[in-house]
């Protein structure tokens, strides 16, 4: 199975060494294509022997799956170079671009005929990067085989869901900005460890530490946060008594009002 990623930029690179680090695809299988040799530096590594091509339309023609990822504004106009070289029957389209929906994506892909490929919206997080996305996946006029391919392949690169396309623009909020709501929290706890006197790297160690055991102890025990956090509140106890110092101070109304603010 041949895969291409038209834009290797952070989430292009990202996919492509994610992929090529999997079980499903070997470098060679992969081809990466942009504008500048500088961009396709990124994927440039040791070991790592993707075809790189800076034509888009040579570079879809053998492709099983078909990756855009470019900036929003760009996929109309990616779209129309590569549709003729694009065999709507055999190949699937993965849009990764926030915001442009199926009904744009239809748009671009019409043609004469009322044939379209089988499209799919993706959005993962920044931590793609490092194989631990939460992706969203929205499916398009694809079978369910289909759509168990591509979130399989999502899958070498983290955890995958996949929603109607109505749910997207909030797991958008909820898992892409959500990297940042959680890297906000713990930026707050390490300020305020060092205020209780350690310094910021021991501070910083002792944060991440106590949240991957927080989350080791969900994934683990399956658990809701609820019945972790009765856990460590003894009554009359200085846990409680942080918990509602920071319920005074709005923690969750705030967790809340930013998650619907960036939806
Ligand atoms: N970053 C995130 O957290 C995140 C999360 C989910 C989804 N996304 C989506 O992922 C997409 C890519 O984001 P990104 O952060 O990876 O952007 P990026 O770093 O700007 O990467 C896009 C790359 O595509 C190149 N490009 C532009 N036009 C092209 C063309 N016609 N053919 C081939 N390559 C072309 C760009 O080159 P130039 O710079 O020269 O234009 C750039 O190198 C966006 O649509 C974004 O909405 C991002």
């Amino acid at each position: 199975m041949k895969i291409t990623i038209i834009g290797t930029g952070n989430i292009g690179s990202a996919i492509a060494l994610g992929l090529a680090k999997g079980s499903m695809f070997v470098a060679p299988d992969i081809t990466c294509t942009d504008m500048s040799e500088q961009a396709l530096d990124n994927v440039r590594k040791p070991g790592c022997d993707f075809v790189l091509s800076m034509n888009n339309i040579e570079a879809v023609k053998d492709a099983d799956i078909i990756i855009l990822a470019v900036k929003p504004w760009k996929v109309e106009s990616v779209v129309n170079e590569i549709k003729t070289a694009i065999d709507y029957e055999k190949q699937i389209v993965v849009s990764i671009a926030a915001g442009v929906t199926f009904k744009d994506l239809a748009l671009y892909f019409a043609k004469d005929d009322d044939i379209l490929p089988a499209i799919f919206r993706v959005i993962p997080n920044t931590a793609i990067a490092v194989c631990s996305s939460m992706t969203f996946i929205s499916a398009y006029r694809a079978s369910d085989e289909q759509s168990a391919l591509v979130s399989r392949i999502f899958r070498e690169l983290g955890n995958v869901m996949l929603v109607e396309e109505r749910l997207m623009a909030a797991g958008t909020s909820l898992a892409s900005s959500g990297i940042a709501f959680a890297l906000r929290y713990i930026r707050a706890a390490i300020e305020g460890g060092v205020e209780l006197g350690f310094y910021p790297q021991e501070a910083q160690s002792i944060v991440v530490n106590t949240v991957k055991g927080a989350i080791d102890l969900l994934i683990e025990n399956k658990s809701n946060p609820e019945a972790e956090i009765d856990k460590v509140t003894t009554p009359g106890g200085i846990t409680i008594r942080g918990l509602n110092e920071m319920e005074v101070s709005g923690f969750t109304a705030s967790v809340i009002r930013g998650l619907k603010a960036s939806t």
